[in-house]
């Protein structure tokens, strides 16, 4: 790797309480622990197509982005990096990462630090591969990211669908109703079992254990008998129930990928339905993503960007910081965009639930 002069940083995917504070973390040690000086590359890798959308970043202007919320940069879901699948075959666009690499090259970027999740980081790696030294930072409130045990974003977000169940137990208990709030998490529930266990939910659905909407009635019903006339449910976006498919608000196109949804206003209707309870649902949405990070989130964040620099400045590239056992350190990004972090099924958490009376509505519940 030659020697580090100027670095590029920017943000990719959804946005999560954090982003600003590993940019002002980058920022600070690049400038003033190794005299490097900083880019900031707007709306993910799209900045670096066409004439490239850039701004120098110098400590004056990171100042005060430790608490605040989304991103300084912009960021991008998908965009033109995305891969494609033609007829089962994948399509890369390598007509985009040629022309990116062009750019990242005459705007004398020396290494990048590239902050995003799994769609990000499949796309960092491929910028790897082609030739540009770069440091992934983890980001994603749904936690689902293989290399790390914890991703900033995830314990603010965790923390606002935990208020948002304290809240509707005390309008469930009010008026003697069935209570569903659907929260983030496409293909993990991690916020839906985190929060569901530290909100005090009566069932949890998360997409790694299918449920029988059956089985949640019966809880409901069973509830009931016992006195108890509210019932408080968590639903993941990404919940399926046994034999069914998951709930899309839209489906995407090559530029947008799928938006999952509606989950919660199908176990609503449906719980209704069998129990005769009266029900209502609440969709989390991004009220979960925005705002100011807690104070552990802007922590790591901060350690994140820190330790990114470092790793770049140590002649590391081609790897991502991560949590491991309460330490910051790195991995191959090839192993931490392989596959995702799903809750297990038989974890700790899960039997944790179920000894505390919880049901995932499952084949084991
Ligand atoms: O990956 C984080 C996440 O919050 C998912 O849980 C959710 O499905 C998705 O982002 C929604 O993103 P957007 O609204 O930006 O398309």
């Amino acid at each position: 790797m030659k020697t580090i002069k100027r670095i590029g940083v920017l943000t990719g995917g959804g946005d999560a309480p954090g982003l600003n504070a590993v940019i002002r973390a980058v920022v600070k040690t690049a400038t003033n622990e190794y005299g490097w000086s900083v880019l900031g590359i707007e709306d993910g890798f799209e900045g670096l197509l066409g004439e490239t959308r850039t701004r120098p970043l110098r400590p004056s202007d990171v100042r005060g982005l430790l608490p605040r919320g989304g991103t300084i940069l912009g960021t991008r879901n998908r965009g033109h990096f995305a891969i494609q699948q033609v007829g089962g075959r994948i399509i890369k666009p390598e007509a985009a990462y040629r022309e990116a690499l062009a750019n990242i090259e005459r705007l004398n970027l020396d290494a990048l630090v590239v902050i995003g999740g799994d769609g990000t980081q499949t796309i960092a790696y491929e910028f790897f591969q082609r030739g540009v030294p770069l440091v992934g930072v983890p980001k994603t409130i749904d936690n689902d990211l293989v290399g790390t045990e914890l991703t900033f974003g995830f314990l603010t977000a965790l923390d606002v669908a935990t208020e948002a169940l304290d809240r509707l137990h005390t309008t469930a208990e009010s008026h003697d109703r069935v209570m569903v709030l659907e929260v983030m998490g496409r293909h993990a529930g991690w916020i839906a079992l985190e929060a569901g266990l530290a909100g005090g939910a009566d069932v949890i659905l998360i997409p790694e254990i299918p449920f029988y909407i059956e089985k949640a009635a019966s809880r409901v019903l069973e509830r009931e008998r016992n006195g108890r006339t509210f019932t408080i449910i968590v639903v993941a976006e990404g919940a399926v129930p046994v034999d069914g498919s998951p709930v899309y608000q839209d489906r995407g196109n090559a530029q947008s990928q799928p938006r999952l949804g509606g989950i919660g206003h199908v176990v609503g209707d449906a719980i209704q339905q069998l129990t005769g309870k009266e029900t209502r649902v609440v969709v989390l949405g991004h009220l979960q993503r925005g705002g100011s990070p807690t104070a552990y989130d802007r922590l790591l964040a901060s350690s994140f960007g820190v330790a990114a620099v470092r790793a770049l400045a140590a002649g590391e590239a081609g790897s991502m910081v991560c949590l491991k056992c309460g330490e910051i350190v790195t991995c191959p990004l090839s192993e931490a965009v392989l596959q995702i972090k799903r809750v297990p099924p038989d974890g700790q958490l899960v039997k944790t639930a179920r000894n505390l009376g919880i049901t995932f509505a499952g084949e084991d519940d």
